[in-house]
């Protein structure tokens, strides 16, 4: 998505080869225009494969959730994020670890609002270790749910999020690539490199 990328070079930031900062118009203060461009981006690309249901975590993801929601006609649920051991038989649940806070937490969805009938789009804001997507799509599978694939808004190629979705079979859509970066340089698969 060019305006998508145009946008990551003009606002975004590189804080290091491996940390992306956008929350001047992604995941902090938030470009309503281009968010909902993103959820029509994501509905054009997923359209035909009958999507009945958007899925995302909390709390980043919510707002892309939405978007492509909207653009699609149907409802978006989101994972919530806890501590807790506590399983309950209402949900469905998978664990996570995340690298960035060095600590494991579960997702879980209420049954009730996912169905073996349900065919899934997970969204999220960014693909980079891959782990909270892969518990969602951990999740999907425990509800006998059909998984239509995973859309990142970012993704980081560098890191093993792709791959490690693709090896289950899970397609993946990211509007921006980003092969590598580090401050003051952001390059984008298949592109030259451009400077911010
Ligand atoms: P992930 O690939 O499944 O997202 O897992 P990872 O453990 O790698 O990422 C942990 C958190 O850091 C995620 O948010 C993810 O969106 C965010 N993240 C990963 N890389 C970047 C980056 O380069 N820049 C920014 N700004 N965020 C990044 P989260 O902890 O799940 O929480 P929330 O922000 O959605 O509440
Ligand atoms: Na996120
Ligand atoms: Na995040």
């Amino acid at each position: 998505m060019k305006e998508l990328q145009e946008r990551i070079i003009r606002d975004g930031r590189a804080l290091s080869e491996t940390v992306l900062k956008v929350d001047a118009f992604l995941n902090h203060q938030v470009d309503a225009e281009l968010t909902m461009k993103i959820g029509q981006a994501f509905a054009d690309l997923f359209r035909s494969e009958g999507v009945t249901k958007v899925l995302t975590v909390e709390a980043s993801g919510i707002h892309f959730a939405l978007a492509t929601a909207y653009a699609l006609g149907v409802p978006f649920v989101y994972a919530k994020k806890k501590k807790a051991v506590t399983l309950s038989d209402d949900v469905f649940s998978a664990p996570v670890y995340s690298f960035t806070r060095q600590e494991h937490y579960q997702i879980s969805i209420a049954k009730q609002y996912l169905s073996s009938q349900e065919r899934v789009l997970i969204v999220d804001d960014f693909l980079a270790t891959g782990a909270a997507l892969v518990g969602l799509t951990q999740i999907v599978k425990d509800a006998g749910a059909h998984l239509v694939g995973v859309g990142a808004v970012v993704e980081k190629s560098f890191q093993e999020g792709r791959g490690l979705l693709e090896e289950a079979g899970v397609r993946v859509e990211s509007l921006a690539r980003i092969a590598s970066m580090k401050p003051g340089e952001i390059q984008f698969v298949e592109s030259s490199p451009v400077h911010s």
